[in-house]
């Protein structure tokens, strides 16, 4: 049986902090609309620290909040949908500046989703008993693939990284992973290559998609398809991992959900009858930092006391592929 125990969380926040006033001031948009739409009231870009460096600082925190040296990591899974490598793997850099010496590597870009995946990853390598002690670092660095004359997109995102090291518990986790294929068109960033090798050529039926600059270059989003999937996959996801763990909502202490949009959040809650009190926001201050956005809240209530052994936790996630996930665990 599977069963996951957060032993340490880290998180790095990236230091230049942009509110939605400074955002109004080379963009036409405006705080009322912003927060009123989204809940976001700031968000923060990493000026220069890259995605890696940012992961390696909110790695290294989580392994001391653990108390776990470096060496003692069996295995780092890393999970960005914003790498500055196509190789080496994130988490191969990760391992390097934070000596994890002994530790395998491997990422995973399932994009909102990836933490969701990564500690379901991790939940079964934790099970087959190879390794003990393993680090899920999410990391997003989505300033430079947003595009800042794309007022309803720009504004939803920010950087940051969080990291959890887990062990295996002797209580139950459940899990639920979920894609819908198509459209993919709804979320994407096309990672844009000039060729020169004489023997290839751009594809033509991505250059039909791919025809503006904009496209080529930059996140695009159909804001109100992704709101309508958000909705549905969140609820979806809860209620199926709560089926497999024989679970209502009314056992759940603490429902993390990623950090897409207030309104989202609270339409999924609604249909899922979750009494708001128990599920954890924090997109006020941070926004939607994809991946890193679960592991920011844990963090968060890690430090503030409210991550109490014996709670009956649920993640859940969704995003770009179109992804979705949660996991039912009790820490
Ligand atoms: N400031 C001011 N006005 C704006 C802004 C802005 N930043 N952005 C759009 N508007 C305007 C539009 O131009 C439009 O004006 P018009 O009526 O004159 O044409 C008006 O506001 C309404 O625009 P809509 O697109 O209908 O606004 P909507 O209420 O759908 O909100 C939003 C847009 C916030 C993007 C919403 O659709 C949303 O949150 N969707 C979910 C997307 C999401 O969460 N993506 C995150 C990534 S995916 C993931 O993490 C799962």
């Amino acid at each position: 049986m599977r069963g996951i125990k957060i032993l340490g969380t880290g998180v790095y926040t990236p230091e230049t902090k942009v509110t939605n006033d400074d955002l109004s001031q080379f963009m036409d948009t405006n705080n009322e609309w912003i927060e009123s739409r989204t809940g976001i009231r700031s968000r923060n870009y990493s000026a220069s620290v890259p995605n890696h460096e940012m992961a390696a600082m909110a790695a290294k925190a989580a392994a001391e909040d653990a108390g776990v040296a470096p060496e003692e990591l069996d295995l780092i899974i890393a999970s960005t949908c914003s790498p500055e490598f196509f190789y080496p793997c994130m988490s191969g850099l990760v391992q390097n500046i934070i000596g994890a010496v002994n530790a395998a590597v491997m990422d995973i870009n399932t994009a909102c989703t990836g933490f969701i995946s990564a500690v379901d990853i991790a939940s079964r390598y934790l099970e087959d008993g190879d390794y003990k002690k393993i680090l899920v670092v999410a990391s997003e660095r989505l300033s430079p693939h947003v595009d800042f004359e794309d007022r309803s997109a720009s504004i939803l995102f920010g950087d940051g990284a969080a990291a959890a090291v887990i062990e295996k518990s002797h209580k139950p986790m459940y899990s639920y992973l979920s894609a819908k294929g198509d459209p993919f068109e709804a979320l994407y960033c096309y990672v844009n290559k000039e060729h020169n090798c004489p023997y290839t050529k751009e594809n033509e039926a991505l250059n039909a998609i791919m025809d503006t600059e904009a496209k080529k270059n930059y996140l695009q989003m159909d804001g109100k398809g992704v709101y309508k999937f958000a909705v549905d996959a969140m609820a979806t996801a809860v209620t199926k991992t709560l089926a497999k763990a024989g679970l209502t909502t009314d056992d759940i202490d603490l429902v993390i959900p990623h950090q897409a949009n207030i309104r989202i959040i609270q339409s999924a809650t609604k249909a899922l009858g979750i009494n708001p009190e128990k599920v954890y926001v924090n997109i006020y201050e941070h926004a939607n930092t994809s991946s890193a956005c679960i592991p920011t809240c844990l963090d968060d209530l890690k430090k503030e006391g409210r991550l109490k052994e014996g709670m009956k936790i649920c993640l859940v996630g969704f995003g770009a592929g179109l992804t979705s996930g949660a996991i039912v665990f009790e820490q």
